[in-house]
């Protein structure tokens, strides 16, 4: 099953020589690489961080990534684009690691993480002064970028062991928890984007062809058979299923091409993130399918539902796995919240069937990172609808990113302020106060 390890993400336009540069609370201004390399601060590893943490990133389009890796793919482009724009990334991510309260930055799990970034930035400043006409050191730069992303495939667990140790040490109130899940949010949403970068450049730029697969560039397909990949999610998410309870619910699939009626529906995508989230939404229905029907000798099927229209790639996914109560929508999508015992961590001997509650949030980064969404709908004592919403046409689907900025500043700093809407009191009013005296 390739799609289930086919590289996450990609690069692509490196046309842009302009850097739209936010620099804190002023107007976004423009300026050269040039420019900005004459800036650049030498010294220690906290200084390069300042000064790349005040650009904004650059998002690229899934149109402009096509277009460089099909038509004029040049790789000293690709370079000197990205030994910009990586370190804007990863030092914006570092930026925000700071924010984090002192306990949970000091714990070992995301020292080591923060420790991974500042290594893989002092990687990728080592090329800032080299020539990209020397094919020997575009050919260390694909090395390089090949060791950062080995350096970085444990960040997830990494950091989330660390979310675990420091909630259960200090446990979390309300304004704790909700920084760090957007903290984590923007966090992983970054790194989907770091790696989309370097997965894209590795990819077109190792030296090697890659047959068998004429519309994919780099780790987008530019005709990926959505139908296809929900076919291989189930399967996979069936075979774990069956493992764990002897038994799994069937598929029924439907779609419906409103651009083209015959023709099976193809957008441009990445395949590997459009197989990861309904992976996990299957997974889920499965498990919620299967717990809620223990008693029964049948087993109500997962209904898919896929349309493609003018704008928009739907996907529903439908359970009859009992729901569960509307209150607890915004928890599912919590990276501190599931309701199966958590797996070991560490433990790679079978792949959970759930645990670590990353399933949901995961994926709505998947479907935000190009513009599109995820939700739930539960209907508590029936079932659940997922609905993934991604951009049909390659021109919407942009790639969704952080910046580092004051108003990201101001979500760590002042969000202890009250609440603009009324939290109903427990204790019922005591209406006798109010009582005219007769
Ligand atoms: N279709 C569903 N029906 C009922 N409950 C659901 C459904 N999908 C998710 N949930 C609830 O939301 C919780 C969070 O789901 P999520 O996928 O994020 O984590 P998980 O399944 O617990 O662990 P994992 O990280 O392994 O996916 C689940 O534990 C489950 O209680
Ligand atoms: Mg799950």
């Amino acid at each position: 099953m390739l799609l289930k390890i086919t590289l996450f993400c990609v690069f692509g336009v490196m046309k842009c020589v302009f850097l739209v540069v936010s620099s804190f609370g002023r107007p976004n201004k423009v300026v050269s690489l040039s420019q900005r390399k004459t800036q650049r601060p030498s010294g220690s590893p906290g200084l390069h961080i300042d000064y790349y943490a005040k650009f904004s990133p650059s998002p690229l389009s899934m149109k402009q990534f096509l277009d460089f890796g099909s038509t004029n793919a040049c790789e000293k482009t690709s370079f000197a684009f990205l030994r910009q724009e990586l370190p804007v990334r990863l030092s914006s991510s570092l930026k925000e690691i700071n924010l984090l309260p002192d306990q949970l930055i000091m714990t070992q799990s995301v020292q080591l993480v923060h420790s991974w970034f500042v290594q893989s930035l002092l990687d990728i400043l080592e090329f800032q002064d080299m020539s990209p006409d020397d094919p020997k050191v575009l050919a260390e730069f694909v090395d390089t970028l090949v060791s950062i992303r080995n350096r970085h495939n444990d960040v997830v667990p990494t950091m989330a062991q660390g979310v675990v140790e420091y909630r259960d040490a200090f446990g979390a109130d309300p304004v704790t928890c909700q920084n760090i899940q957007y903290f984590l949010d923007r966090f992983y949403m970054n790194r989907i984007s770091i790696r989309m970068l370097i997965n894209q450049h590795t990819l077109i730029f190792d030296g090697s062809t890659h047959p068998g697969h004429p519309s994919s560039i780099g780790c987008i397909d530019s005709c990926c058979d959505v139908t296809n990949v929900i076919r291989d999610a189930y399967e996979c998410a069936k075979m774990l299923c069956e493992q764990y309870y002897l038994g799994s619910p069937e598929l029924e699939l439907r779609e419906i091409n409103a651009k083209n009626k015959s023709q099976p529906i193809e957008i441009s995508y990445v395949p590997s993130h459009l197989y990861h989230m309904v992976f996990e939404l299957f997974k889920n229905a499965m498990r919620a399918t299967i717990e809620n029907h223990e008693t029964s000798s049948t087993l109500p099927p997962i209904k898919v539902m896929v349309a493609l229209g003018g704008e928009d790639l739907s996907v529903k996914i439908c359970d009859r796995g009992g729901g569960v109560p509307f209150r607890k929508i915004d928890r599912l999508f919590s990276y501190m919240y599931s309701t199966a015992p958590r797996p070991t961590i560490g433990d790679h001997q079978r792949t959970p069937m759930a645990g670590f509650g990353y399933g949901l949030p995961i994926s709505r980064l998947y479907a935000r990172y190009f513009q599109g969404d995820l939700q739930l709908y539960p209907m508590e004592g029936y079932g659940t609808d997922a609905v993934i919403q991604l951009k049909a046409l390659s021109t919407d689907s942009v790639e969704k990113l952080p910046v580092f900025n004051q108003t990201a500043l101001r979500h760590y700093k002042f969000n202890q302020e009250a609440d603009d809407w009324c939290v109903p009191s427990k204790e019922p009013l005591n209406l006798a106060a109010y009582k005219a005296a007769k």
